[in-house]
């Protein structure tokens, strides 16, 4: 068996951290959102994994190597453009061949992995399995519909969803997918749609087995799921100080300090984790903070935010909240006259003030 790991698309909903990064290597709780996912095929104990990749194929090649380091054997696959998760499947026929693989969406965290799902898979042999989760919202999703146990129909953002369960970006599927990828026409955003191919396959009567996940899961395509997302994975880190802490700072709850870190007369309050080389001084850390390495907060408060690398963040008089900063951002306090505020943003940036 084997996987296939999602990491091309255009990341428009995260822009513009997207210009210049990809999405699937935006930190979570200071781990690569995609780390999550090759943990999380090895310990469904596959090792051959296909990471498609597009404009950000040598970040992600930079960032996981030869998958040695997670005992897997990685090979990249290039998806010239963006034209869909059918087409990713398409374009990796020379890797898959006739082979049963699971395939991951590379910015998607499945909290509790993704073993029980492939062991039964492994077990029932059906041409495909979806992995599927209760939602409040399901006309936001894709949706399936079941019947005897047995999925009978996808339909996208139904209006009137025929259930609440919302498909989770994990598929498996055995060789026939690779016709249904090759019959199927592009949607009307232009895309193949693999909601489209795993139609297919259940209109020429195969089976398409679900399994509804139990823990939590995201996929992290919007701000506001990456937040969530760090927040959810902060709740469960280990607290540990490999960094120094002084005399005068306090930490209070899950912290994690890492090597070379320093917390100069500051308050860090966990869930946080305050990253490599990153110093804090004279600040405040909130809950569900991660600040990424070699970041600078200094006479600052910063609750419920991702600061990537090599930010820094001097003197703010108001607390930063609910943010996502990028890299090399700095963020400053101009000077007091003339009143007013002085902006070097990037496209798409987002910024509130009250
Ligand atoms: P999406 O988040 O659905 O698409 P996207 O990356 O284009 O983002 P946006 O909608 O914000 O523009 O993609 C899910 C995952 O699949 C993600 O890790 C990127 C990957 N992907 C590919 O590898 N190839 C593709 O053609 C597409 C559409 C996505």
């Amino acid at each position: 068996m084997k996987a296939l790991v999602l990491c091309g698309g255009s990341g428009s909903r995260l822009r513009p951290i997207t210009h210049t990064m990809a999405k699937q290597l935006v930190p979570i709780a200071n781990k690569p959102v995609l780390f999550y996912g090759l943990e999380a095929i090895r310990d469904a104990g596959i090792e051959d994994v296909g990471i498609v990749v597009g404009e950000t194929a040598r970040e992600i090649r930079e960032a996981v190597g030869d998958g040695s380091r997670w005992g897997l054997d990685v090979t990249y696959i290039t998806q010239d453009e963006p034209l869909g998760l059918a087409h990713a499947v398409l374009v990796s026929e020379g890797f898959l061949g006739d082979d049963e693989f699971v395939m991951y969406l590379g910015d998607n965290l499945i909290k509790d992995g993704i073993s029980s799902f492939v062991d039964q898979f492994r077990s029932n042999k059906p041409n495909s399995e979806i992995l599927l989760a209760h939602v409040s919202m399901p006309e936001l999703f894709g949706v399936a519909e079941l019947e005897g146990g047995k999925v009978i129909r996808l339909v996208e953002k139904p209006k009137e969803p025929p259930s609440d369960l919302a498909l989770v970006g994990v598929y498996m599927f055995d060789h026939n997918i690779m016709d249904a990828v090759k019959a199927i026409k592009p949607s009307k955003r232009g895309e193949f749609e693999i909601t489209d191919a795993i139609q297919w396959l259940i209109d020429e009567g195969m089976e398409v087995d679900p399994h509804v996940v139990g823990g939590w899961w995201k996929d992290t395509g919007r701000l506001e799921d990456m937040l969530e997302a760090n927040r959810i994975m902060l709740e469960a880190i280990e607290p540990r100080i490999d960094g120094h802490v002084d005399g005068e700072s306090e930490t209070h709850g899950r912290v994690v300090v890492e090597e070379g870190a320093r917390i100069i007369n500051s308050t860090v309050r966990g869930p946080a984790i305050i990253g490599e080389r990153t110093r804090v001084e004279n600040s405040f850390i909130g809950p569900f903070t991660s600040a990424y390495f070699d970041v600078v907060i200094t006479g600052s408060e910063v609750e419920h935010s991702i600061i990537l690398e090599n930010s820094t963040i001097t003197d703010i008089p108001g607390r930063i909240e609910d943010s996502l900063i990028g890299q090399n951002v700095q963020i400053l306090r101009s000077a007091p006259k003339p009143s007013a505020y002085r902006f070097m943003l990037g496209d798409n940036s987002r910024v509130g003030i009250p």
